[in-house]
């Protein structure tokens, strides 16, 4: 491939992408790329612009669903140690894209920091809970995010600040191509506190979503003022399987992936899905997960 040259040791071709994400579903990257530094990175960007080469960040793959066939082009993903760092200086915390959410909100509670209790129970990366302000019922990662660093499809890199980020319902202005860092601005408060409450949190989680499944999250956005969970199990389709994938039965905005389930099972079960609550409700399911396709 002519825009290798130097890279080789940090692409792989083919790379199956089943396994990077929670549904365990899809086929391969064309090229599956890790690269090592920010410069690197840069590289990388450039040259799939140079190239017409598409290239899509993989973040920790909990909210996504890749298709049978795979993709085309450059699939990157943030896992060196030099994209997960952590630094807490008094209330302020900075962190690389490809930390993971997960670590942060324990390493938060420790210090005494409170702000991302509302994220526990959120398994994906800094960057991904960024690029579509991930969060739930108590808040999202917008409330905190103080300035996101990026780099630009030309590899150029900037950082911008919290007034000039639109932080809507799991989504964002942010447009540049990879998201290199966010700096969070969080609120001193007892750890045995925020220890209290990413409990009751989790638990509330755990009783009310599919803990222990392969999925990726809620599958559709709440409609304005609606739930989405709760219109699917109106229609009646709350455990209905379609080949391997079944819409859970403790929430309905969830679908599982069983033995044998493929890509190309859960998508029809969305259109099933969307089919339904159409000629019910005459509401329009948008979908939160991000499908590659
Ligand atoms: N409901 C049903 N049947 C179901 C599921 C839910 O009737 O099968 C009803 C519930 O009884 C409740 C309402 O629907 O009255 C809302 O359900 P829930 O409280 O579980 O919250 P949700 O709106 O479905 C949202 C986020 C979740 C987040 C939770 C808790 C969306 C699409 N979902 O769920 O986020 O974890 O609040 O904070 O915004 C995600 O983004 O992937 C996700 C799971």
């Amino acid at each position: 491939m002519n825009w290798l040259p130097g890279l080789a040791e940090i692409v792989k071709a083919d790379e199956p992408l089943a396994e990077h994400t929670w549904f365990r579903l899809g086929g391969p990257a064309e090229f599956f790329v890790r690269p090592r530094d920010e410069r690197e990175l840069g590289e990388v960007v450039r040259r799939c612009r140079e190239n017409e080469i598409p290239l899509r960040v993989l973040g920790r793959g909990s909210n996504l669903l890749v298709a049978d066939e795979g993709v085309k082009g450059a699939v990157v993903q943030l896992a060196a140690p030099s994209f997960k760092t952590v630094q807490i200086n008094d209330n302020v915390l900075r962190a690389g894209a490809g930390a993971s959410l997960t670590e942060l909100v324990q390493r938060c509670a420790r210090a005494g920091l409170s702000g991302l209790e509302c994220l526990v129970g959120i398994p994906g990366s800094l960057g991904g809970a960024v690029k579509i302000n991930a969060g739930g019922r108590f808040g999202d990662i917008g409330s905190v995010a103080q300035s996101v660093r990026v780099i630009d499809s030309t590899g150029y890199e900037f950082t911008r600040q919290r007034q000039d980020i639109y932080f809507g319902y799991r989504m964002t202005n942010i447009l540049a191509r990879v998201i290199l860092e966010a700096e969070l601005l969080l609120v001193p408060d007892d750890p045995e506190r925020i220890g209290r409450l990413l409990k009751e949190i989790w638990m509330l989680k755990k009783t009310t979503q599919p803990t222990n499944s392969r999925n990726a999250g809620c599958i559709f956005k709440n409609p304005r003022a609606l739930s989405a969970g709760a219109l699917i199990d109106k229609v009646g389709l709350k455990g209905h399987a379609l080949g391997g994938a079944r819409v859970s039965e403790k929430h309905a905005n969830f679908i599982e992936a069983g033995p044998g389930c493929t890509a190309r099972d859960v998508l029809a079960l969305i259109d099933l899905i969307r089919q339904r609550v159409r000629d019910r409700f005459e509401v329009e399911l948008e979908l939160e997960v991000e499908v590659w396709q």
